[in-house]
């Protein structure tokens, strides 16, 4: 039997390269030979203040962005997490075996929290719902980006005390992390690429080509280049973005070229931006092809219910079992 994935991520903001290479890629090639649950998480989007006038829209948005990068609601399951409320249910039990301890020590609570006037006790049990995500379909792997791995090892021993307190029932998830593909802001390329640094950081999946064009042109580089000197970090980074952006294509002669120059203290940094944006557009291009398409055909709502149909089967399942198990 193949082994159920799951993950999820957050209906805020558009995608950007840096999720799609760090997380939504590694998603879709896992569908080849996986049994895949892949989820909008609106219940966690709503943990801090978020504009509740923009989330319906900003679910199904994200919907076809998953879609278009490669999520095949044919091979995998897609589908909004609020569709599912067999997810607040089971986080209300996991909670009742969740110590106070285990959730103040998560290390994204203290960053998210850190500054905030209201904190919600939803941010606060945010891990708690997170497992019950991926343990509701008794999923074994989960692929997250390296910030996530403190959440999963919590998942894991919430499994583990369920398990020993009830009853063996729930596999302990394991993280999937990729191959750790980490972008930077072009910007700035010494922070990790982030929707919350600001549109100037990020460069958007369906951003306009013009203005993508003109973030690569202007990235960070550095202000000399000496023969067998380190490469500075906005370097790096091109070259990251220019690698990720090749691995499918095959190109990888370009890529030797641009170091060899590089090596021997001759490399063009305007000659790279432009390897980078031509690579990058021809990664960006189809996915924006497809959700244009998608879009116009308005078959969104029909594959999110139709997803929501087969999480539900499952979920109910496991949640009757639950029930039994815990005596309610
Ligand atoms: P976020 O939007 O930060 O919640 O991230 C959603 C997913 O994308 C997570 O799995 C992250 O690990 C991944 N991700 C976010 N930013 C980056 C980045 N700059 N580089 C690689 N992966 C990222
Ligand atoms: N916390 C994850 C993030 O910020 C999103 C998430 C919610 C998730 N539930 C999940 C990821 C279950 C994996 C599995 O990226």
């Amino acid at each position: 039997m193949a082994t159920r994935i799951f993950s999820g991520i957050q209906p805020t903001g558009t995608l950007h390269i840096g999720n799609y290479f760090g997380a939504i890629r590694n998603w879709a090639a896992l569908q080849a030979d996986h049994d895949c649950v892949y989820c909008i998480v609106d219940y966690h989007a709503i943990t801090i203040d978020i504009d509740s006038k923009a989330l319906r829209a900003a679910s199904r948005a994200m919907a076809l962005d998953l879609i278009a990068c490669g999520i095949d609601p044919k091979r995998s399951i897609l589908f909004i997490q609020s569709s599912v409320p067999e997810h607040t249910e089971l986080a209300w039990i996991l909670g009742c075996i969740t110590s106070y301890g285990d959730l103040a020590r998560m290390t994204q609570f203290k960053e998210k929290s850190a500054g905030r006037k209201f904190i919600s006790a939803g941010l606060f049990s945010y891990p708690i719902l997170q497992a019950a995500d991926i343990l509701l379909y008794k999923a074994q792997g989960v692929p997250v980006g390296e910030d996530q791995v403190q959440h999963l090892e919590l998942s894991r021993r919430i499994a583990r005390r369920f398990n020993a307190r009830f009853g063996e029932f729930f596999p302990e998830p394991e993280p999937i992390v990729g191959r750790g593909a980490r972008v930077m802001s072009l910007a700035d390329p010494t922070q990790k690429m982030s929707a919350s640094a600001g549109e100037a950081n990020t460069i958007g999946v369906m951003e306009e080509e013009p203005s993508i064009h003109k973030k690569v042109r202007s990235a960070v580089t550095d202000t000399g280049l000496v023969a067998g000197e380190e490469m500075s970090p906005g370097v790096a980074n091109l070259f990251e973005i220019l690698e990720l952006a090749t691995e499918l294509s095959g190109d990888s002669a370009i890529v030797e070229e641009l170091r060899a120059d590089f090596k021997a203290g001759k490399l063009m940094y305007s000659r790279l931006k432009e390897v980078v944006f031509d690579s990058l557009m021809g990664v960006l291009r189809p996915i924006r092809q497809r959700r244009t398409e998608l879009e116009a055909s308005g078959k969104v709502e029909e594959i999110l219910a139709e997803g929501t149909k087969k999480a539900r089967a499952i979920a109910r399942e496991n949640i009757a079992r639950v029930r039994e198990m815990v005596g309610l």
